[in-house]
């Protein structure tokens, strides 16, 4: 099938980006294919199955086009009534439209709603826009336009001069200048050259190197080509972690078709450049994603890191000239060489030009994977695209950069998010993690979370960042459990001392950043741990106590049914009671009570 762009066509578009695939979205684009069918619909209305629109929790999502009108968790059951109502009858299906937690209104129209008004959807642009799986659909939009350009108008150092006078920073994580490196590799005289796309997101709850992957992947693999014959390599490889099935599957296609197309293997686009771009299948380590481990796990050894330098761009893979960059950062290139460095300029930040992609996620109204422009706020993220903390609840952290990334209280809340204000504050972009956390969350949990990441995905081969980790995570369990000490939280930062600088990769020279930064901004809750014994959120279970206030209890019952434990007692309409010696202090009694009659309390 080709792709239709004329304005007026009318197309249907359906998520089949993970989360939704997961939530039976193929089951729904089944049947609205079966439903057009049946009212002799098919011909005139394409359906089209494209990746994700990032605002998974509400999967699966349609959207039907010219109009824009923007359905939520549609089931294939719902399909009769679209077709029926909105396609021949005009009528928009009013409870499918999305509703915002707390407001009454449903609203139509995609970009209306609160998650996309702020964002600025680049990069994601194609991503539930074309079908992955059809090139026709990358080719109508501009795709491989810009590896067109280059091969016939551009020699490989003017690509270079245009990535790196477009300031695009690695998204990996560090934000190292693309252009720089693509520069030092093409320098280095030796032959293979090697392009490596780093696809391994071993973040956990991050999922938007996976996302471009399943709803663009030309887009990387444009870049990656590109990038080949800006540093003079003729291979590529593309390393993705094998639990992500459907981005490997989307890739293989992709890579196919490329190659029936002359755009990937000899002579491309009969330019006199071959190139080729291989998929290596990572085994899920979080360490992998470290260029060294990656590369030495490519050449089948153990993924573990190796000093640096040499760096890649002189020895890298099989000690060739290697040039490492995010799927991100590919997949950014044939949008600027196709707008130019002073268009990509024009976007974000002096130092951080361009937009930055996220997963939000934790206590907040909408969660997702967003697009925002680099300098929006933390504010504007968090309340305006994530739409506020649920329950009106009080905000209390950000955690940006996944584990290896830092931690930043309500005072930080103005600061313009890019690479260097993020690291100024103690916190990093990183991969583009963001969990919120709000007044019921205990930060010395938050930090323990992290830090047993770490403990299970340090790769062992240097002691402080082996050892340091560990021992950290026992002082965390000590504080958590009410046995810490007074001097627990000096060598809390004698060892995140001992580890940021002993460590050989910066998975153990980063790691004690969320232990080190939520002590910085929540001293007062540690003490309060180990001074007092007592968990100021009320999270931590062996420090809490969990009562009934007689006063408030309706004695509906609801609590006792719920208590796996039978710790809960009291006869229907009557006050109920709590057994602390029964009580395993799960918590649901206090969730499920629908007249705030449960009370917490710490200390025990
Ligand atoms: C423990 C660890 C894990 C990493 N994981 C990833 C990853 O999953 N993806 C990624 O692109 N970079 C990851 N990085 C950063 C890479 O080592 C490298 O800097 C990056 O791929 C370079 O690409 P960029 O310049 O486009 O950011 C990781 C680094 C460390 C220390
Ligand atoms: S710092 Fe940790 S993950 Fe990195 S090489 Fe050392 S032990 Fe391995
Ligand atoms: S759910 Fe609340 S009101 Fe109902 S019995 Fe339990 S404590 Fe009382
Ligand atoms: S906290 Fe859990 S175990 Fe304890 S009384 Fe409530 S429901 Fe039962």
């Amino acid at each position: 099938m080709s792709a239709n762009t004329d304005p007026d066509h009318r197309w249907i578009a359906i998520c089949m980006g993970t989360g939704c695939t997961s939530s039976a979205s193929p089951e729904v684009g089944d049947a609205l294919v079966e439903e057009l069918k049946s009212q002799g619909l098919d011909e005139e209305i394409e359906v089209r199955r494209t990746g994700c629109f990032g605002f998974c929790e509400q999967g699966p999502i349609m959207v039907v086009y010219p109009d824009e009108t923007f359905y939520t968790r549609v089931s294939p059951r719902q399909v009769k009534s679209i077709v029926e109502s909105h396609l021949v009858g005009g009528e928009p299906v009013e409870k499918l439209l999305y509703k915002d937690p707390g407001s009454a209104d449903r609203i139509e129209k995609w970009h209306e709603i609160g998650f996309y008004r702020k964002q600025q959807r680049i990069l994601l642009g194609n991503c539930g826009v074309i079908d992955p799986e059809n090139i026709d659909h990358y080719l109508a939009r501009d795709g491989y336009a810009a590896l067109d350009k280059v091969l016939s108008e551009m020699t490989p150092e003017q690509v270079i001069d245009e990535v790196t006078a477009a300031r695009l920073r690695g998204r990996g994580g560090a934000g190292f200048p693309a252009g720089v490196k693509w520069g030092f590799a093409r320098k280095t005289q030796d032959w293979p050259k090697y392009v490596i796309c780093n696809a391994d997101e071993g973040d956990p709850g991050a999922f938007m190197d996976r996302s471009v992957l399943e709803g663009d992947p030309h887009s990387v693999i444009e870049g990656m080509i590109i990038a080949g014959y800006a540093i003079g390599a003729q291979s590529g490889y593309l390393y993705c972690r094998a639990e992500y099935p459907l981005a490997i599957q989307r890739l293989g296609i992709a890579l196919d078709q490329a190659r029936q197309h002359g755009l990937l293997g000899e002579d491309i686009l009969g330019s006199g450049f071959s190139y080729d771009i291989i998929i290596k299948e990572g085994a899920g380590a979080f360490v992998c994603g470290e260029e060294t481990a990656l590369m030495a796990s490519i050449e089948g050894e153990r993924g573990q890191p190796r000093p640096r330098p040499p760096y890649p761009a002189v020895a890298g893979l099989w000690d060739q000239p290697s040039n490492v960059n995010n799927v991100k950062t590919y997949a950014y290139v044939p949008r600027v060489i196709m707008n130019g460095a002073e268009w990509f300029k024009s976007l974000g930040t002096e130092s951080s030009p361009g937009t930055a992609v996220f997963a939000l996620t934790g206590m907040v109204n909408r969660t997702g994977l967003i697009e925002v422009p680099m300098g929006i706020t933390l504010r504007e993220i968090i309340y305006d695209v994530g739409g506020g903390i649920p329950n009106n609840r009080q905000f209390k952290a950000i955690q940006t950069g996944g584990p290896l990334g830092g931690c930043l209280p309500e005072a930080y809340l103005d600061i313009p998010v890019d690479f260097d204000s993020l690291q100024k504050a103690g916190a990093v972009m990183g991969s583009g993690g963001m969990v919120i956390a709000d007044e019921t969350t205990c930060m010395v949990e938050f930090a323990k979370f992290f830090m047993r990441f770490t403990c299970d995905e340090s790769c062992g081969k240097c002691p402080p960042c082996r050892i340091g980790s560990i021992r950290m995570l026992e002082i965390l369990e000590r504080i958590t459990e009410g046995e810490g000490k007074q001097s627990d939280l000096e060598e809390i930062r004698w060892l995140a001392e001992g580890m940021q600088r002993g460590s050989l990769c910066a998975l153990g020279q980063l790691a004690p950043q969320p232990v080190i930064s939520t002590l910085q901004h929540f001293e007062a809750e540690y003490r309060a741990h180990i001074e007092d014994r007592r968990c100021p959120a009320g999270k931590c279970t062996a420090l809490i106590n969990f009562t009934i206030v007689a006063e408030l209890c309706t004695g509906c019952m609801v609590c006792a049914r719920n208590c796996a434990s039978n710790a809960i007692t009291g006869n229907k309409k009557e006050p109920h009671v709590i057994d602390p010696d029964l009580c395993e202090r799960c918590g649901l009694c206090a969730e499920v009570c629908n007249f705030d009659a449960v009370l917490i309390t710490s200390p025990r």
